[in-house]
């Protein structure tokens, strides 16, 4: 099938790159010229391990094209997937200018049947927006029907989500359109669920607002088993062996962040008040998180004081593999740590560049772990990622001045760090 992707976003690429993949001829549009010009050149706007490499293959085979013009893309194409941006207002509405304007663009230029698929998570009912907007904008009446099949990808592990995802859903109120829909999917051995298209759009933030509920209600057992003596991470494997619970997302931390979770709480939140309905336990699982790093900083300051200390932050990044900092527990924390006039050190392995376009000269810089922890009295983990997991503990502990270690995920084991002559920390342990 010829489709054509507009937006190169982390959905927007993904997708496009994945079903270049599979065999489809894709058109990878965006509206930002030196993006287009990058891709061109095998520059990924983002790091997602795979990418590039898929990308590239792709491109070189003739099946993934780039381009600026809208015109082109609607027109060269059978299926026109929407991946652009929805960013929320400062009440958490989420703003939908660009699905407005792309569907106003659909709507001049389709010379054709086409099907509009939307993978932006927008609210319910934006389908419907979607179609009235292509209805009243078109020059020629030529049929269309709109589907909502949204993205379920995480940032890291994009491409496998894309290529073995857990389940596809396609909403749409048009039979014919939904199994052309489906046929996209019938190589991946995956379920197909079929909805109606307002099911699909609500499907999508039910998803992300129960995962960021299991998130932080896992972080609230930790505080229980932080005043109890107990372990988070054991009650996490006790209860998620219940089939019914699981063990996924039960990581107790600093809590989540990134561009999706907090956005799509706030704007389910938001739908909801439209509705007239006060959505209080989502209003909670928010404050909870809101609220997670101003308690790791607490505990920080109740055990040490932070004055013209050296901290070395470890892991920038609001999860490993992704050098996204979109809503990133650290910066929150680097800036509450700034306030006690601490000097700073940070270095995380992918996300030091995006870093510096937002701490400046506000913290050193480091370009590896060892020489972060150098001569610093405290160290504090915040992301996860591999290469902390493996450090040499007995060398970091070497470096160090000091010997405060804050482990915002969890990461080590207690016992071996007290053996170490860490003063350890972690969350709920
Ligand atoms: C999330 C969803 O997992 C995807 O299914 C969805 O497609 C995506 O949002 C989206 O809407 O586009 P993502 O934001 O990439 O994906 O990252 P996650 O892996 O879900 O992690 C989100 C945050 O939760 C991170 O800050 C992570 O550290 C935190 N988290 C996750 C925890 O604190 N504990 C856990 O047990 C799991």
């Amino acid at each position: 099938m010829k489709i054509s992707v507009i937006g190169t976003g982390y959905v927007g690429l993904v997708t496009g790159v994945v079903f270049a993949q599979l065999g489809h001829k894709v058109i990878c549009m965006d509206k930002d010229r030196g993006k287009i010009e990058n891709l061109k050149k095998g520059i990924m706007p983002i790091y997602e391990p795979g990418l590039k490499d898929m990308a590239v293959k792709n491109h070189d085979e003739g099946r993934l094209f780039y381009s600026i013009d809208i015109k082109e893309a609607v027109q060269k194409s059978d299926l026109i997937m929407i991946a652009v941006d929805t960013m929320p207002k400062e009440n958490w509405q989420t703003d939908l200018g660009s699905v407005k304007s792309v569907a106003k663009d659909i709507a001049k230029y389709m010379n054709g049947y086409k099907i509009v698929v939307n993978k932006s998570t927008v609210p319910v009912g934006t389908g419907n927006l979607v179609d009235k907007i292509i209805k009243m904008n078109q020059k020629k009446k030529f049929k269309f029907d709109v589907v909502s099949n949204p993205e379920f990808l995480r940032e890291g592990q994009a491409i496998n989500d894309t290529l073995r995802p857990d389940r596809v859903i396609i909403g749409s109120d048009n039979p014919s359109a939904t199994i052309k829909v489906v046929q996209l999917y019938q190589d991946m051995n995956t379920v197909i669920k079929i909805t109606k298209l307002k099911s699909a759009e609500l499907i999508k933030y039910a998803s992300n607002s129960f995962l960021a509920t299991k998130i932080s209600f896992i972080n609230s057992i930790a505080d229980i088993a932080e005043m109890t003596g107990s372990d988070v991470d054991e009650i996490a494997e006790g209860i998620g062996l219940d089939r019914r619970i699981g063990r996924e997302f039960l990581n107790a931390g600093i809590g989540y962040g990134g561009s999706c979770f907090p956005k799509d709480v706030g704007s389910l939140i938001y739908t909801a008040k439209e509705l007239g309905y006060d959505f209080t336990i989502l209003k909670e699982v928010k404050r909870l998180n809101e609220d997670r790093i101003n308690r790791f900083f607490s505990r920080i300051k109740k055990s040490t004081n932070l004055k013209n200390k050296t901290v070395s932050i470890l892991g920038l990044s609001f999860k490993p593999n992704t050098d996204d900092l979109r809503e990133a527990p650290a910066l929150k924390l680097i800036k509450l740590i700034l306030g006690e006039k601490a000097k700073i050190r940070v270095y995380d392995p992918v996300a030091m560049e995006n870093a510096k376009k937002i701490l400046k000269n506000t913290v050193e810089y480091s370009e590896d772990m060892n020489h972060c922890v150098n001569k610093s009295d405290i160290v504090i983990l915040v992301t996860e990622w591999d290469e902390f997991k493996n450090a040499d503990l007995k060398s970091i502990k070497s470096l160090m001045k000091g010997s405060y270690f804050f482990d915002g995920r969890n990461i080590y084991e207690p016992t071996i760090m007290k053996n170490l002559g860490f003063k350890y920390f972690s969350v709920g342990r």
